[in-house]
Formats: structure tokens, sequence, C-alpha cells
């Protein structure tokens, strides 16, 4: 039988063999309705998204959005504001971006810039329905077991009814499951659209998933050329757990200096930058570049009427060297 599409027919076993060729194993028992979801999440995840193709215009590549597991649409592209901890300045790089086109903003508690991004997203005047935040709850409060008032705090901060996307920041030992058991619990109140984690390897994902009644929707990772962690992005590609690169420039170090990305920037007319996070969407990775320099962050967002060919991806993809740039999720120690 050929592969089905959508929840018309649901398999229940899948044949490696024919599953490499294009088909599956169709049996029409009755599931228990976890199984359900994981199976409905495999079937997606085949046709795992990336984004690809041109955009008319830098404010509708901007607007492009991919469908995660709940059906949420999340922005491909957004802003990153870590270590901008003045207020009116996350204000005025948010505001900045806003009036580019760009729809999607990354903060945390830990940011100390919640005010200020939430200033920025009231006074642009643009339907809160077209923004999608995300914020961050911080490891002090994961350890005290204080996500519920950590949340009131940021959205208090923030001035916002209602949140698009919470994350865990960090993955604290002997909190995973108690922690995703309160991040459940506050997306069921309807605040918040949706919840992920940050930082989480394949052994915290372990821990997690199988208590979850919510599969994370996102794992935000440190994610860039040189650092690509392959087994955890096909990991969380079989289970439709979307990744979004933090740190994509690699925070502008040697990465922009690198000899094969200088030559692909150079055969396109563009920014070492630019052919970076072009990668990250075309991979099929949520990209949040940070900026406060109003040129830098036009830069980063003219993405969208150009392509890299599968030769170039490929190139990209042999840079891989498992070079951290910020903190390792298995020994961080904040
Ligand atoms: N979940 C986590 O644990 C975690 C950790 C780190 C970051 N994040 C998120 O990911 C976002 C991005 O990561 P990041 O801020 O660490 O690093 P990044 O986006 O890789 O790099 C930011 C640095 O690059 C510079 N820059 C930006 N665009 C540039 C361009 N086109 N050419 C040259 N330099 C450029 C910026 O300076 P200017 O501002 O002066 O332009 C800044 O110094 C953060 O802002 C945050 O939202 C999450």
């Amino acid at each position: 039988m050929k592969r089905q599409r959508g929840p018309h027919a649901l398999p229940t076993t899948f044949s490696g063999n024919a599953l490499k060729r294009g088909y599956i194993k169709i049996e029409l028992s009755p599931l228990p309705s976890f199984d359900r979801t994981r199976l409905l999440c495999m079937v997606h995840a085949m046709s795992y998204p990336t984004l690809t193709g041109t955009f008319p215009s830098v404010a509708a590549g901007l607007k492009a959005t991919t469908k995660l597991n709940n059906g949420l649409l999340m922005p491909w592209f957004g802003l990153g504001v870590f270590q901008v901890p003045v207020d009116a300045d996350a204000a005025r790089a948010v505001r900045t971006a806003l009036d580019l086109g760009y729809r999607h903003i990354d903060t945390a508690a830990l940011y100390h810039n919640e005010r200020g991004v939430g200033q920025a997203v009231r006074e642009s005047g643009i339907p809160r329905s077209e923004i999608f935040i995300t914020t961050k709850v911080w490891n002090d409060d994961i350890r005290a077991d204080r996500i519920e008032a950590a949340f009131e705090d940021s959205m208090t901060k923030l001035g916002l009814d209602y949140l698009d996307l919470y994350l865990l920041h960090w993955p604290i030992k002997g909190k995973h499951q108690s922690a995703w058991r309160t991040m459940e619990k506050l997306q069921r109140t309807g605040r918040i659209k949706t919840i992920g984690v940050s930082n989480y390897m394949i052994p915290h994902l372990d821990e997690l998933l199988p208590k979850a009644e919510i599969v994370p929707a996102v794992n935000q990772i440190e994610f860039h050329p040189y650092l690509q962690s392959k087994p955890l992005h096909d990991y969380c590609r079989a289970r439709d757990i979307r990744l979004t690169a933090w740190s994509p420039l690699m925070q502008a170090g040697p990465l922009l200096r690198d000899p094969v990305l200088t030559a692909i920037a150079k055969e396109h007319g563009r920014s070492v930058a630019q052919i970076v996070l072009r990668w990250d969407l075309q991979v099929g990775v949520i990209t949040i570049p940070k900026s406060v320099n109003p040129a830098r962050i036009a830069e980063n967002a003219a993405l969208f009427d150009f392509e890299l060919s599968a030769t170039e991806v490929a190139a990209i993809v042999a840079l891989d060297r498992n070079q951290r740039n910020g903190a390792d999720p298995f020994t961080f120690t904040f």
C-alpha cells in the first residue's frame, strides 16, 4: 500500500525496509490516544518542513511560518535579544525589527528586557495576533519549583495577555518531569499557546517524554554550521519537535570568516551571516539572530530572495565540527 498522508489511515506499525521504499503497513485496530498522537507526529515528521523558494519581499518572507506539532504557526525567522539588558535598548531593537516586518521575538527572564520587548510590541500598533513572542523560565525558578510565579512575573513585565511560546531555559537535573508537568498545566490555562524546552539533549528528552502528555513543540539549542548536533536533530525530527537555533551566527565569531561560507557568500553577493541564516531555514531550523544594530537587523532579514543550491547546503553540512560557543547542556554550572 502506498504511503498515506493525513489522518485518514493511521499506521500502527512501520516496517523499516518498506518505509525506506516509501511504503507503510496499515492496520486498522484502534490505538490508545497517546500512541495515536505519537504516530501522527511520526507521519507528520516524514514530511519535515524546511523553508525553500523565494518571496516577493523581505516582509513577506518574515511572515513565513512553520506549523508546530500542535498546529500553531511559528515564524521561521525572528529577532533574539540576549545581552541587551537595558529595556530601552531592547525596545528600540524590537521596534526597528517590527517596522522592517519581523514578527517573532525571542527573549527570556534572564535577559532582563521583557519590559522593553513588551513595550515595543504594544507601541508598534501591530495586532498582537501577528507577533510571535517567546520567553523562558530561568534555572533558579525551575530549581525552586517557582515556574508558575516566574511565568506571572514575565507576563507582568511583558504586559501582554498571552504568550506564544514558553520554554524551560536549561535542563535542570532531577526536574525534567516535574517542571514539564507545570508547563503543561500552564498551557492548559490558555495563557500560553505552546510550550517547549531549550538546551535539551537526547538523554534529557528521553527522561521527559515518557511521562509527557504534551510533546514539546520546540527545542531551542545552540546550532550553527560548526555545531549541527545531527543525532539530536534526527531525534527531534522523528518526534516532530522543531529546532530553533540560538547563536546562529556563533556570536559573530570565527564562523563569519569561514572560507567555505565566504566563497558561497561571494557567489551570491551576500554576507556570510545571510548565508548561514538562509541555510538554517533550508535545513528546517527556525532561527533568531540577535542584533541591536539597525543595519544588521535589516541585513539578517534579507534572506528571502535567494536560495542555496543542494550542493551549497551539503558543503555547509560538511562544516560540522561539534564546536560549541556557549555552555554545554551536560556540564553547565548556572
Ligand atoms: N536558549 C538559550 O540558552 C539561548 C542562549 C543564547 C542565545 N539565545 C537566543 O538566541 C539569540 C541569538 O543568539 P546570540 O545572541 O547568542 O548570538 P548570534 O545571534 O549568533 O550573534 C549575535 C552577535 O552577532 C552580531 N551580529 C548580528 N548580526 C550580524 C551580522 N549580520 N554581521 C556581523 N555581526 C552580526 C551581534 O552584534 P550587534 O548586536 O552589534 O549587531 C551580536 O554581537 C539570542 O539573542 C537569544 O534570543 C538563547
